[in-house]
């Protein structure tokens, strides 16, 4: 802990969108006019009860919400069998896996077409790296009847070809990105360039809890519908909260979104994992920025990055195409700081693991990014008492990675 905790850790960011030493708004001047008014639309929004009533709206008959909370009771006799005696915590799933598009990004994606159409603006852009934000995008800009375009790195477009294909039939156009390994942070790279030349009419729809102030702050909020439904429905169902919450990071939106509404219960223990790659001794062998990293400003904010000896950002491996950003949304970076969430890696073979297991055991196909989540889940889990609940966030479908899961495990489909 480098940080001194404070007495609330839900009221950030301040009013210059720092967290800490971590956010603000580093961007470029002729960018600045267009954060303000974001920055002010959203303000605005948040205190119109006709938007929040749309938005839930949206939630509910669109979305799908509230997703289940599940008992995952196979996995937890499971992993139970080689526990020590008197050990084994319950695990629980939030399913927004379950959402339409088939992960926790529909959810921003509302708040912010939502915001976009308020602002009167007529051009919808985006970044995606494994493509599910893209999607969720377009479908929300499909929804709305706005031109979209969607950045996506030339690496992510082959590794993830269901997603792309689904992204053109909702009527997106897909630029793919060559600079850099091709990877989601040179889509994001991309976006901002396009959003600076399109001051007038476009809106930079972003995919995570990160960019410049008041990114974080409104992307954490439209996502943190998953923790105000999961404290309600544990409530239901056991009676008491959790005792630990369990999250994948790439740029940490499902996890800010799942821990946010329980960041101020002091005895509910917090964890986000990263994706650990090839392991954190690998050089660019992960992207763990929190454990492997240090901070710097990138996108707009001041956070914990990969980057190497000269400051130079690292391009970051993951197995997982979600997970492979060099940098972490600031919010995750003090809290990492102050000692409230326990950041930890899983490596690309734990979360294959993972992936099987809760296919075989479970019947759910996870996307390899929440499967990185089960993987410390897994190990977690054996180690608590019995009367322990572990919750973790379930937060994509393994539609998109069954055929890079097949590639990695040898089998020709
Ligand atoms: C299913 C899924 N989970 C997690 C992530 C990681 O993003 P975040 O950390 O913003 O939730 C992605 C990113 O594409 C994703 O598709």
């Amino acid at each position: 802990m480098t940080a001194a905790a404070p007495n609330t850790f839900r009221a950030g960011p301040d009013e210059r969108g720092f967290f800490g030493l971590f956010g603000g708004r580093f961007v470029a001047e002729t960018l600045m006019p267009l954060i303000l008014d974001l920055e002010r639309a959203y303000e605005d929004a948040k205190k119109d009860p006709a938007f929040k009533a749309e938005l839930e709206h949206l939630n509910t008959h669109y979305t799908g919400r509230p997703s289940p909370l599940y008992y995952a009771e196979r996995l937890t006799e499971h992993l139970r069998k080689d526990a020590p005696a008197g050990k084994g915590a319950k695990v629980y799933f939030k399913r927004d896996e379950l959402n339409h598009t088939g992960s926790h990004k529909i959810n921003n994606c509302l708040g912010q077409i939502l915001l976009a159409r308020r602002m009167g603006k007529t051009r919808i852009i985006a970044e995606t790296g494994a493509g599910q934000h893209g999607v969720a995008t377009a479908t929300v800009a499909a929804r709305f009847g706005l031109p979209c375009e969607i950045y996506m790195g030339a690496t992510d477009v082959e590794r993830q070809a269901p997603n792309v294909f689904r992204m053109k039939l909702l009527g997106a156009e897909l630029h793919p990105v060559t600079a850099g390994n091709g990877t989601l942070k040179d889509a994001m790279n991309e976006a901002l360039r396009d959003w600076v030349t399109n001051v007038e009419n476009t809106y930079y729809l972003i995919g995570t809890a990160a960019g410049p102030h008041p990114y974080p702050e409104l992307v954490r909020d439209f996502q943190s519908v998953i923790g105000r439904e999961a404290k309600e429905q544990m409530l239901a169902a056991e009676g008491r909260l959790p005792d630990t919450l369990v999250a994948c990071i790439g740029g940490g939106s499902n996890a800010i979104g799942l821990f946010h509404p329980f960041l101020d219960d002091k005895d509910v223990a917090i964890v986000g994992v990263e994706a650990g790659g090839h392991g954190l001794d690998v050089e660019n062998g992960h992207a763990a920025s929190m454990n492997g990293g240090r901070p710097g400003v990138l996108h707009g904010n001041r956070t914990y990055l990969l980057q190497d000896d000269d400051g130079q950002i690292l391009e970051g491996h993951s197995i997982s195409a979600g997970l492979d950003y060099p940098g972490v949304g600031p919010e995750h970076s003090w809290l990492r700081d102050t000692g409230r969430v326990e950041y930890v890696p899983a490596t690309d073979r734990e979360a294959l693991d993972a992936f099987q297991l809760l296919t075989r055991v479970e019947g759910i196909i996870p996307a390899l990014e929440p499967a990185h989540a089960l993987a410390e889940v897994v190990k977690r889990a054996p180690r608590m008492d019995r009367d322990r609940i572990i919750l973790m966030n379930l937060c994509g479908r393994g539609d998109k990675d069954v055929f890079s899961v097949a590639r990695h495990l040898g089998v020709s489909i």
